[in-house]
């Protein structure tokens, strides 16, 4: 029989700014799985946090956009938010955009990374929650661990990896995908995922037997809601071992802590640090943007673990650089390439400041004649 698992995550409100979750409406939302897994609706789960998103993991055989399991997750942020309200907590409900629950969770603000398959004998998988960033920041990533050779040794040295993998890159402006393989279309996937604002790597597969080895959330909660809410605070699932990357070249992806999309009012690049489940907090400039690593392995459909990945002084140096990084590119201020491009700033406030100021420009010049359509929501395709 196979097994899915589902890893979904809201905000539904946090401690103290978008600082933290709140341990009572951990509490809230484990009741009602506690209470799915009693029915059967799940077989097991485990909730977690980072920062100020609530993460529920949970196993079943129900496959993937399950009505019954995304019911339980709605129920479970719902009644999670209804306590954030009434604690007076920040932003209480802030990801969930919908009133009713219609079917299941697509585009209702909640992330969703789910991926059913047949059970491995051993079935190591490696669950990464981000906050203050998007979904696109697995985009390197993703690279790294599937398609190069001096991240992954098992590329070179594994034959069941040699072939390569498939990657399915979804462009969140048009609503299209594509799959490239690699290592033949290195380039024409790097020409995409290099913008990960609007390409996300959403699937990859073992080009040998279409073995489906990783799925990120590719929410964007701006783009579903036409305004500011928040980043997106992406999930991501990856299975290792035997044939797949080994649990140590997943986690070495994450050993420069590049830039990423988010940071302060979703509105600015900061390094990704990965941190332990303990350091899972946004503080400085409500950031830096934080990545959390649990390894599991998965059983006749039961959760075993996890384990706490980047709880380990081998990341402390990338940590420490995270630091530096933040350090430097804060002191630009409200300049870039610390803010976020102007399209990325459509959905926050600037804006109406920047609409205050229209009237006061007066005409100088047709010397300027183009303006550039990469820039323009509508140009695809050029
Ligand atoms: P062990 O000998 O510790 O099992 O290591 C095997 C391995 O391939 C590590 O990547
Ligand atoms: P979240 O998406 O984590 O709520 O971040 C919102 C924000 O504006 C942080 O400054
Ligand atoms: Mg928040
Ligand atoms: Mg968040
Ligand atoms: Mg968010
Ligand atoms: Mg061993």
């Amino acid at each position: 029989m196979k097994t899915t698992l589902s890893v979904i995550k809201a905000d539904i409100g946090s401690l103290a700014g978008h600082h933290v979750v709140h341990p009572d409406t951990i509490a809230a939302a484990n009741k009602i799985l506690a209470e799915a897994k009693r029915n059967n609706v799940i077989s097991d789960y485990y909730i977690t946090y980072v920062g100020d998103d609530l993460q529920l993991i949970m196993t079943h055989n129900r496959g993937e956009l399950d009505t019954k399991v995304h019911e339980t997750a709605w129920n479970a942020f719902k009644e999670a938010a209804k306590v954030a309200k009434d604690l007076g907590l920040y932003a209480a409900g802030q990801d969930l955009l919908s009133d009713s629950f219609s079917g299941n969770l697509r585009g209702m603000g909640p992330g969703i990374a789910e991926m059913e398959f047949e059970e491995r004998p051993a079935e190591p998988v490696v669950i990464f929650m981000a906050d203050k960033t998007e979904p696109g920041a697995y985009n390197l990533p993703l690279y790294k661990i599937f398609a190069d050779p001096f991240n992954t040794a098992g590329l070179v040295i594994d034959p069941t990896m040699h072939e390569g993998y498939k990657f399915e890159v979804l462009d969140v402006y048009e609503g299209e995908s594509i799959i490239l393989n690699t290592p033949e279309e290195t380039y024409d996937l790097l020409a995409l995922i290099g913008t990960p604002s609007r390409y996300i790597v959403r699937r990859v597969y073992r080009k040998a037997d279409n073995l489906q080895a990783s799925v990120v959330s590719v929410e964007r909660l701006n783009l579903i809601a036409g305004k500011y809410v928040g980043k997106d605070d992406p999930v991501m699932v990856v299975r290792a071992q035997h044939g797949l990357p080994a649990l140590g070249e997943i986690l070495e992806a994450f050993t420069v802590p590049y830039l990423v999309p988010g940071w302060m009012r979703g509105s600015h690049y900061g390094p990704l640090m990965p941190v332990s489940q303990k350091d899972a907090r946004a503080t400085r400039f409500d950031g830096p943007p934080r990545l959390v690593g649990l390894g599991f392995n998965i059983k006749n459909g039961k959760l075993v673990g996890p384990t706490d990945l980047f709880d380990d002084p081998a990341f402390d140096e990338v940590r420490r650089t995270a630091v530096i990084i933040a350090d430097y590119i804060r002191k630009h201020g409200p300049f870039m390439p610390h803010r976020l491009e102007p399209q990325e700033m459509e959905y926050t406030t600037l804006p109406l400041v920047i609409e205050k100021l229209k009237n006061r420009f007066k005409k100088e010049t047709d010397m300027y004649k183009t303006k550039p359509s990469v820039y323009s929501h509508e140009s695809s395709h050029e």
